[in-house]
């Protein structure tokens, strides 16, 4: 997508007439509240939560360190469930949609028993307690969420790995947590296929690699029957065998405010992806007000995130925002296109799917896929369409809104990042008019900005994009490394730097138009160039390489790697597909390159810097851009006559 496409967008879709009026009232009471007193505002926010004690103070602000509610107590579990039991105990908590086309409907009562008799093994049989961390690694089924909660329920950290990363990434991401259980299963479907996450986790356990590690917990989905692998070093143990063994109810534990709640891992501008730690109260007073803010949520809602619980979208917007809201949720396991490309209308059509909030990247595929994949499916039920991840193109945004949303849903495009554990900026319909491509407003309570390098603010016009002041559900830190917290988010500008470019209108709208950093969007998935460098470099040929952003019609990004070879290694097709390979088994698919091209040279600044801009603008057909900071310009012509034939 051009950036010019996004910046001349000019139509306004006033669609406040689809939210009720009390409700658009409270919405502009709260834009008066915060704008008056925030604190009180964000106050009259986390009073909505279960306290088993109030907070003795707001706001502790130590620059870049928040506390928020701090000598608060509560728990995050027990106001997703137990704090519903007695109104909504019947009601349902989450329909399960399986790939095969089958699905369950469990009650708040349902969800809560699940997860108290694993918390109360958690704490019994594997002896977790309060701080400890646990890492869970499953497919999209109701165990998966019955895991997170139960962590929550006894204070553990949960760190959940999104089941589509390798074995190297998993292993990694246990070891940096120091994870004392991971909580797993024999497998996934994906497309009908039978995803391997036993020998994934064998792998990644291999040579007693997670030293830290005692147990082992699998969920026996795919086949029920098959013993359980030994592990070595580690005990396993059988999950419905563990659960069933007639726990003891343990209420739920008394958290501190401050206390983490999870680690989500996620890319930044080096190789090493970043533990981003959340703590409770905060984030819980977020992920409840906001969640029913932008989604209008009402008790009579199902409610359908397409992400991941891997991904913080699946946390914040699947699970705590929805069900501390008593919301009923879908959680389907499979993709879009399986067995067909309707599959997404027809869930949408056989469960009455009123809110559904999805990615760009998606959007993007079903309009290629075509309208009659959509005309047999009764999609009156949708009331709602959000998005979320990535930057919208203007033309998806309008098929969006006119082929699902018939023109009658209003679409909230909503700006967040893991970081922010929440969504930070969106046009709320009954606000303001909707701008396609444009995230917009922030919510009431966050403090959006655009600036200049120099932290100017921009009124209108580019810069970048800050959060001014601090916010309840903010990261409290990168896990085990304070360093990389401050140098990150800290160290550009005064305030908090999202790493994203940004521009604002005459009206206020704000357009968040793409990293800025060394860190790609593909297909809604953050992944950093070094990350896939030194995945890259692993394969033995290889001597160097950079690795760049390339436009993508249907992903949004797509990754390109220049590749140089040690000497006596020639190019060859085979090379490359196993240099994809590399990638593939360090990080997981979703980071594979599109495109590999094997150069002789890498252009460098004199002090060795490889200059990525050069690469990404010759990828792109553009020029090179300024090169006479490169000590060996010459490589330039030859990469660009390369990249002109492909
Ligand atoms: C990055 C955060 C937040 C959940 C999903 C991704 C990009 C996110 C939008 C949007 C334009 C967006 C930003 C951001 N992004 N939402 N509505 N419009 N860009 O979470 O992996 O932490 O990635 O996604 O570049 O920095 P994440």
């Amino acid at each position: 997508m051009s950036l010019e496409t996004l910046l001349n967008e000019a139509r306004l879709i006033d669609m406040s007439a689809s939210i009720e009026t009390d409700r658009s009232t409270t919405i502009a009471a709260y834009f008066k509240r915060a704008q008056e007193d925030r604190l009180g505002f964000w106050e009259d926010r986390a009073r909505e939560l279960h306290w088993f004690k109030e907070w003795d103070k707001t706001l502790s602000w130590n620059k870049p360190h928040a506390k928020w509610f701090e000598g608060g107590k509560l728990n995050a579990a027990y106001n997703c469930l137990d704090l519903h039991l007695e109104k909504y105990g019947t009601k349902t908590a989450m329909i399960w949609e399986s790939e095969d086309g089958t699905s369950q409907h469990l009650s708040y009562e349902d969800l809560h028993h699940r997860v108290v008799a694993l918390a109360s093994q958690l704490k019994e049989k594997f002896g977790i307690q309060k701080g400890d961390r646990v890492t869970i690694y499953m497919p999209m089924v109701p165990e998966l969420a019955v895991a997170v909660l139960a962590c929550a329920r006894i204070g553990a950290v949960h760190s959940v790995v999104f089941a589509g990363f390798s074995a190297t990434s998993l292993r990694d991401r246990i070891q940096d947590s120091d994870s004392k259980l991971l909580i797993s299963a024999d497998g996934g479907y994906r497309r009908g296929a039978v995803v391997p996450l036993q020998a994934i986790v064998t792998e990644a356990l291999s040579n007693n690699s997670c030293p830290k590690l005692d147990d082992v917990l699998v969920y026996r989905y795919i086949s029920p029957k098959e013993p359980l692998a030994d592990l070595g070093d580690y005990q396993v143990h059988d999950y419905l065998e563990t659960v069933s063994e007639n726990p003891v109810h343990h209420d739920a534990e008394v958290m501190d405010s401050e206390d983490p709640l999870f680690i989500l891992y996620t890319s930044g501008t080096t190789g090493k992806p970043k533990g981003i730690v959340h703590t409770t109260g905060g984030y819980m007073t977020h992920a409840k007000y906001s969640a029913r803010t932008v989604f209008d949520l009402t008790p009579n809602d199902v409610y359908w995130c397409t992400a991941d619980v891997g991904w913080i979208t699946g946390h914040t917007y699947m699970l705590y925002g929805l069900l501390s809201n008593a919301a009923t949720i879908v959680m389907y396991e499979g993709t879009p296109d399986f067995p067909n490309q309707s599959r997404f209308w027809e869930i949408i059509d056989k469960h009455q799917v009123s809110i559904f909030y999805t990615a760009p990247t998606a959007i993007r595929c079903f309009m290629k896929w075509g309208d009659d994949k959509i005309s047999d499916y009764d999609l009156s039920s949708l009331r709602l369409l959000g998005t979320v991840g990535e930057p919208i193109n203007p033309e998806a945004w309008m098929w969006y809104y006119s082929v699902i949303g018939k023109e009658r849903c209003p679409i909230v495009d909503t700006w967040w990042q893991t970081e922010t554990g929440g969504i930070m900026m969106t046009t709320l319909p009954s606000h303001k008019p909707l701008k396609p491509g444009s995230a917009g407003f922030a919510l009431p309570g966050i403090s959006a900005q655009i600036v200049t390098v120099d932290g100017d603010a921009v009124s209108v016009g580019g810069g970048l994009l800050t959060l001014t002041e601090p916010w309840p559900s903010m990261l409290r830190g990168v896990w085990g490394d304070e360093n990389r917290f401050i140098e990150t988010y800290w160290s550009t500008l005064d305030t908090y730097f999202a790493g994203d470019g940004a521009s604002i209108d005459a009206n206020g709208y704000i357009t968040v138009l793409g990293r800025i950093d060394d860190v790609l969007n593909v297909a809604g998935h953050r992944i950093g160039t070094m990350e896939v460098e030194s995945a890259i470099i692993e394969h033995p040929a290889v001597a160097e390489s950079a690795v760049v952003g390339i436009p993508d019609d249907l992903k949004g990004q797509a990754i390109m790697a220049f590749v140089m070879l040690k000497g006596g290694f020639e190019e060859s097709e085979a090379l490359i597909s196993e240099i994809r390979q590399v990638v593939s088994d360090s990080i997981g698919p979703i980071a594979k390159p599109k495109m590999i091209m094997i150069t002789p040279d890498l252009p460098k600044t004199r002090s060795g810097k490889i200059m990525r801009r050069i690469l990404k603008n010759l990828a792109c057909g553009d020029s090179a851009g300024d090169v006479t900071t490169l000590g060996n310009p010459d490589c330039v012509k030859e990469i660009e006559a390369k990249c002109q034939t492909l």
